[in-house]
């Protein structure tokens, strides 16, 4: 084997500020197990525990408002006649160009279809055909019609709406809405629970169990499919405790999201180009066909690299998805959410060419935790999105996000077997000296810049003079927080991204290779050499490329003294 870019670069020069945890609190709730974030992950997770669990759970905005709510094309699970999970799997390894945990992908696809069983129990009405079975969409990369989809391209919607009125109905938990998680709290080596901004109040909410189910992060970027609360506050949480992230170069570009000139990003479902439709260049051409073996339908980073290709020299703002050759009437069926959306737009689905560009849609790396949540924590548990199980490896199988959420959501549950009772004898720090807060104006001018930055320098194309750009230029950006009061939602979110970016930009520098979502134009070949190797940043900032299992020792001889 080739020798690895273990690596010696860390974030050791960031102002010691952004690497401190949030020690301060006015009033403090005891609970067994809290739960952060309200997504398909995190609800199945509350949904699945026990009914005497004392139970806290944390959301951002309103009840319903998640990144699940957003999802149109669907949830992939091996249900139909012609399917089964072997072929899932061997779609999802492909799909993770060498990088997908065999173990974690077996679990996901196996356990699926009883997944999917527990969510129309729940009450989830997925779309059926005239003779009641489960109608079954296509998406990229995909051997198999297997995508489950709701209200035609209003999946995650429905699927959100489901899970909520359970939640309601059955009284399970203490429900904090539109309040922000700001740190974890540590005692004696154990998670002991969050720090969370809650109607201009600081709590300490103490638990036995710390469930960050607070997916993604594409606000780093300027251009994303993602809801504005989505700004990695997870991961950067994790990081500041001295958890174990992994995989933290691999970001999904969405191919398709809607690109008129002004007008706010909108995803158009690969769903879409499932039922048929063609993306062509400024010249009409299907650029796709002869690019891969599944044109339009190959994985989501080779059309997403093809756009951009189309884009870059003569400097278009998209290409163009184009339905005028499929039935009006089913495509308006299959996809109203989105027809009405281009209807207010003044856009036809089916009569116009729809401009559409990539954007950043999904995070495939995360808090280093296995198919039961486990992280390096004790303490600590991390499901869907904010973790990195290893399940979808360099590049996510579309539709699989859902699924993931779901499966692992239960799965954590189900193999909870105890739950400490909650540490006490924590004490809020008294506050010091009185830092000036960071002002609104400048808080929003800082996440502008910075999202510029990610989209120019750390974006579907990179390289190393990009990713050094970067990093020089998120450094001012931290410099510039570092010493100011981190108190409105605005500065807590801010302060995490500058954390996550420049923890990203510099493992994308560290991977000399491309792979699924990360593509350096300097190093464009797949290196055999780090096949299955994972990139992991231990306490300490400390960076090392290893295979999932051995990785995880090497964290968890980091962690403990
Ligand atoms: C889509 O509908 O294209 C998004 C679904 C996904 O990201 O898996």
């Amino acid at each position: 084997m080739s020798e690895l870019p273990d690596a010696d670069v860390t974030l050791d020069a960031l102002p010691s500020d952004h690497l401190k945890m949030t020690a301060s609190w006015e009033q403090e709730r005891l609970f067994d197990v809290v739960v952060v974030g309200a997504g398909i992950a995190g609800l199945a997770f509350a949904l699945r525990l026990p009914e005497q669990t004392r139970l806290a759970l944390v959301t951002k905005g309103a009840l319903g408002e998640s990144n699940t709510r957003y999802a149109q094309g669907g949830l992939a699970a091996a249900v139909g006649e012609d399917d089964e999970p072997a072929l899932h799997y061997e779609d999802t390894l492909i799909a993770g160009a060498g990088l997908c945990d065999p173990e974690a992908v077996r679990i996901l696809v196996e356990q699926g279809p009883a997944a999917v069983d527990w969510l129309l129990a729940q009450g989830t009405a997925f779309d059926r055909d005239a003779a009641s079975r489960l109608e079954l969409g296509r998406e990229g990369a995909h051997s198999r019609n297997r995508v489950l989809h709701a209200g035609g391209d209003a999946t995650g919607f429905e699927i959100e709406r489901a899970l909520v009125a359970r939640i309601r109905e059955r009284h399970i938990a203490t429900i904090f809405e539109h309040a922000t998680a700001l740190d974890l709290l540590v005692q004696d080596g154990r998670c002991a629970g969050i720090v969370m901004d809650h109607a201009d109040t600081r709590f300490a909410l103490r638990a036995g169990v710390t469930v960050l189910a607070n997916g993604g992060c594409g606000q780093l970027w300027s251009v994303t499919s993602n809801p504005p609360a989505a700004t990695g506050d997870g991961v950067a949480m994790a990081i500041r405790a001295g958890v174990t992230v992994a995989d933290l170069e691999f970001t999904q570009f969405h191919p398709t999201v809607l690109a008129l000139p002004g007008g706010a990003p909108f995803l158009i479902s690969e769903a879409v180009r499932g039922e048929g439709a063609y993306l062509r260049n400024r010249a009409g051409e299907r650029f796709m066909v002869g690019q891969h073996p599944l044109a339009e339908l190959a994985p989501r980073d080779v059309v997403a690299r093809a756009i951009q290709a189309q884009m870059v020299p003569d400097g278009q703002p998209s290409v163009w998805l184009d339905l005028r050759h499929l039935d009006p009437a089913e495509m308006e069926r299959r996809f109203p959410t989105i027809a009405r959306h281009l209807a207010a737009q003044g856009l036809s689905l089916t009569r116009d060419l729809l401009p559409v560009a990539p954007a950043a849609h999904y995070f495939m790396g995360g808090i280093d935790a296995g198919t039961d949540g486990t992280t390096s924590l004790p303490g600590l548990l991390a499901i869907g999105e904010v973790s990195c199980t290893g399940v979808h490896g360099a590049n996510r199988l579309a539709s699989n996000s859902l699924l993931e959420g779901l499966v692992f959501g239960l799965s954590a549950a189900d193999r909870l077997d105890s739950v400490a009772p909650p540490a006490t004898g924590i004490s809020p720090a008294r506050d010091g000296h009185r830092l000036p807060a960071l002002p609104d104006e400048e808080t929003h001018a800082l996440r502008t810049e910075l999202q510029a930055i990610m989209s120019r320098d750390v974006s579907v194309v990179r390289d190393h003079a990009s990713l050094d750009d970067a990093e020089h230029r998120l450094r001012e950006i931290a410099e510039r927080i570092a010493g100011r009061a981190i108190r409105s939602v605005p500065a807590i979110e801010l302060r995490n991204m500058a954390l996550l970016a420049l923890a990203m930009t510099i493992s994308a520098r560290n991977r000399r290779e491309s792979r699924g979502g990360h593509y350096r134009s300097d190093y464009p070949a797949t290196d055999p050499a780090l096949d299955g190797m994972h990139q992991f940043v231990l306490p300490g900032n400390r960076r090392v490329f290893r295979s999932l299992a051995i990785g995880r020792q090497v964290a968890d001889t980091a962690v403990v003294p």
